[in-house]
């Protein structure tokens, strides 16, 4: 059996290895690595797919996220929702531009923000949320939305796990639209791993403000419109063109590349449904679900640090995404004086198991045998 690995970037690239050769090629051949046509056809593929109708690369989703906080002008101070249940990126840059993160709970079922603790932590400082899509489905937008509107909050969706997933967003209407694109301005990260992920770093923002997306453009590339003109301070975070040609053409395959987590995902949740110590992620309402990560919660009962040795010892693998919530890291912990008892707990159960594009059907057997085996001793 081909080794399990939690993510297997190497064979996705075998894959399509001519295909993405060939684009390579064609940049090295160019002599245009820095932007240019191909960071430019990307960019219009990207925004053709998630129907966006601006869509600025930069080069990673912190950049990006960095980059959308900066360009909506907030002033010292100002606050931030966030979740606590999070990559540290989303809480990171609040802080670097000195914004104040106000730490909120997540759903104990989707492990998503909680829109209904919102309200209470608004404050005539308020400005902003960041809604985090985690694992690879979207939160509850329509109530986030509601929130935004009555206090008048800027919306930036955090999607870097979450690309190409779809969501209802209105209660009157049943459309759907694209992860990232519903806010005022949303961001991805194309970090390998990621559904849709580049041989390096790689990042993106979009937004349906023209404004804004003016704004992000110059932000991204040293606050100019024209060589050596700067009209704001801006930085250098552009994507390289090496990778957009990398991006270029997997994105053709990201619906299928998300169709094969799904696959992976229904199996694991077919399996593990028969088994009481475990749970299985739930679906938050009106969402897809591209599962970036599988992640399950163990009963009270079960050693998660035994159980991950178990399955270590059969060669695979699994990780803890996240071991311990922002509010109680050293770096941030001065900016919460709450419990936040829903992540806290899930920081202590949960365990994501291995989920690609790439994993085959005898790999799902022999997980789900080998977990179905485990006994607590
Ligand atoms: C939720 C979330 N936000 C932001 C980022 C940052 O993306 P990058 O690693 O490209 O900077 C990540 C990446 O892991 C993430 O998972």
């Amino acid at each position: 059996m081909k080794k399990i690995q939690m993510v297997d970037v190497v064979s996705q690239y075998m894959r399509y290895e001519c295909e993405i050769n060939n684009k390579i090629l064609n940049v090295v051949k160019s002599g245009a690595y820095i932007q240019g046509a191909e960071v430019k056809d990307f960019e219009f593929s990207l925004s053709q797919y998630l129907k966006s109708k601006y869509v600025i690369s930069c080069a990673n989703g912190t950049d990006a996220l960095y980059v959308a906080l900066m360009s909506l002008n907030l002033k010292e101070g100002d606050e931030v929702i966030v979740p606590t249940f999070t990559f540290v990126s989303t809480v990171e840059v609040v802080c670097l531009l000195g914004l104040k993160p106000v730490f909120i709970d997540v759903d104990k079922d989707t492990f998503l923000m909680d829109p209904y603790l919102i309200e209470k932590h608004i404050s005539n400082k308020t400005r902003a949320i960041i809604p985090v899509h985690l694992f690879g489905q979207c939160c509850d937008m329509y109530s986030i939305n509601l929130m935004a509107k009555k206090y008048n909050l800027f919306i930036i969706e955090d999607a870097a796990q979450s690309i190409g997933a779809q969501c209802v967003f209105s209660n009157s209407s049943q459309d759907r639209i694209f992860s990232g694109t519903i806010g005022d301005i949303g961001i991805t990260s194309f970090y390998p791993s990621k559904n849709l992920g580049c041989f390096g770093d790689g990042g993106a923002i979009f937004t349906q403000n023209n404004k804004l997306s003016e704004t992000i453009r110059l932000i991204v590339n040293h606050g100019q419109k024209k060589k050596y003109s700067y009209d704001i301070v801006g930085l250098n975070s552009r994507l390289d063109a090496l990778q957009a040609a990398v991006l270029s053409v997997k994105l053709q395959y990201l619906d299928l590349f998300n169709q094969e987590r799904q696959r992976v995902a229904n199996y694991y949740d077919k399996v593990f449904s028969d088994i009481e110590w475990i749970k299985i992620p739930s679906q938050s309402t009106g969402s897809d679900h591209v599962y970036h990560q599988y992640s399950i919660l163990l009963s009270s009962d079960i050693n998660r640090n035994n159980f991950s040795n178990y399955l270590l010892k059969n060669d695979i693998p699994t990780m803890i995404y996240y071991p311990k919530p922002l509010h109680l890291q050293k770096a941030y912990s001065s900016f919460c004086n709450e419990s936040l008892p829903i992540s806290e707990m899930l920081s202590d159960s949960i365990i994501s198991l291995p989920i690609h594009s790439e994993m085959n059907v005898e790999q799902l057997e022999f997980i789900c045998s080998t977990i179905k085996k485990y006994v607590e001793s």
